[in-house]
């Protein structure tokens, strides 16, 4: 069966009918009428429904997440562009699965890309200890493997089976290139790269499969620092306590001005290599899902694309 796809489905006017996945628990709002509204996601898109029609309202309510057969229609208020569900049913057949809704880095690409800015951190100084110490702790059973899987969000950068790893490894190569520019940070290569790693870490908890989990409310901040005090005698042990405070200084504070104040060096210079990586990989997701050249940025407002060198 034909699953939806989002991209095209959502230009306004539009009827289509197939397969959707809604990827957030759907809310109940208030109206003329009351209306039901989530998120659908297909291959890294993620576009809102609504729906007025009280046994879509009833089916959604009662089953939640999940695969269902639908008929959409394209609509726009204020700008805004959304999916009108008219009719909906639900999937039972096994054909197609949510993984045929997500989107995934190739496990190659990452594990290449993994063990080459390693290396080069090696290069650079990085401990075979420290080395040693993220394998044992991103391979920890508690974790299920989940670091390698889970999105590094559900509906911004990397919103993909590997995003979490992907994006981890992308800060990686930007900390080499900071490495070089600044020779000052080569006597805190360990720190960095190990506050790097792990800065992310409590996504693992925070989501479930590119959705938001059950305890998503105590974030992935929080959820790291508690994860790693398993190896808080073992860190300090190799290290000294110094170096595992600042790991928590750092995984506490990256978020810059969008969470807690950022108290150390460490945690302002990875709060940057952060921004720098996810809101560029945001921006070039955000340009391949526009349908017209010209788009919205939350922060900007209107951007046109970047135009490849061919066209000038
Ligand atoms: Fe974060
Ligand atoms: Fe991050």
């Amino acid at each position: 069966m034909h699953i939806i796809n989002l991209k095209e489905a959502v230009a306004v006017g539009k009827a289509d009918s197939g397969l959707i996945y809604v990827n957030s628990e759907p809310q109940i709002r208030p109206g003329r009428k009351d209306y039901i509204l989530g998120d659908l996601m297909f291959k890294g898109q993620i576009v809102q429904f609504r729906s007025w029609e009280s046994d879509v309202l009833e089916i959604l309510r009662e089953h939640g997440k999940g695969i269902y057969k639908a008929e959409t229609l394209g609509q726009e208020y204020k700008n805004f562009k959304y999916l009108n569900i008219r009719s909906i049913d639900l999937y039972s057949d096994d054909a197609v699965t949510k993984e045929d809704f997500q989107d995934r880095v190739p496990t190659s690409e990452l594990e290449n890309n993994w063990s080459t800015v390693l290396c080069q951190l090696q290069e650079r100084g990085l401990s075979d200890i420290c080395r040693q110490l993220i394998d044992d702790i991103l391979n920890d059973p508690e974790l299920e493997g989940r670091f390698f899987t889970e999105g590094a969000a559900v509906k911004h950068h990397d919103n993909q089976i590997g995003g979490l790893w992907n994006h981890s490894s992308k800060m990686l190569r930007i900390l080499v290139a900071l490495l070089d520019n600044n020779k000052e940070l080569l006597d805190s290569v360990d720190l960095m790269t190990f506050s790097i790693v792990v800065h992310d870490l409590g996504k693992v908890f925070e989501y479930d499969a590119l959705s938001m989990s059950e305890h998503w409310y105590a974030n992935h901040r929080v959820r790291g620092i508690e994860f790693l005090v398993k190896y808080r005698d073992r860190i300090i042990e190799t290290y000294s306590e110094e170096f595992y405070r600042q790991v928590q200084a750092v995984i506490a504070g990256h978020h810059g001005e969008y969470g807690d104040r950022p108290t150390t060096v460490a945690a302002v210079i990875i709060h940057y290599i952060d921004s720098l990586e996810s809101q560029a990989t945001e921006l070039l997701r955000e340009q391949e899902a526009a349908p017209q050249s010209k788009f919205i940025n939350p922060g900007f407002g209107y951007l046109e694309s970047i135009m490849p060198d061919k066209n000038f």
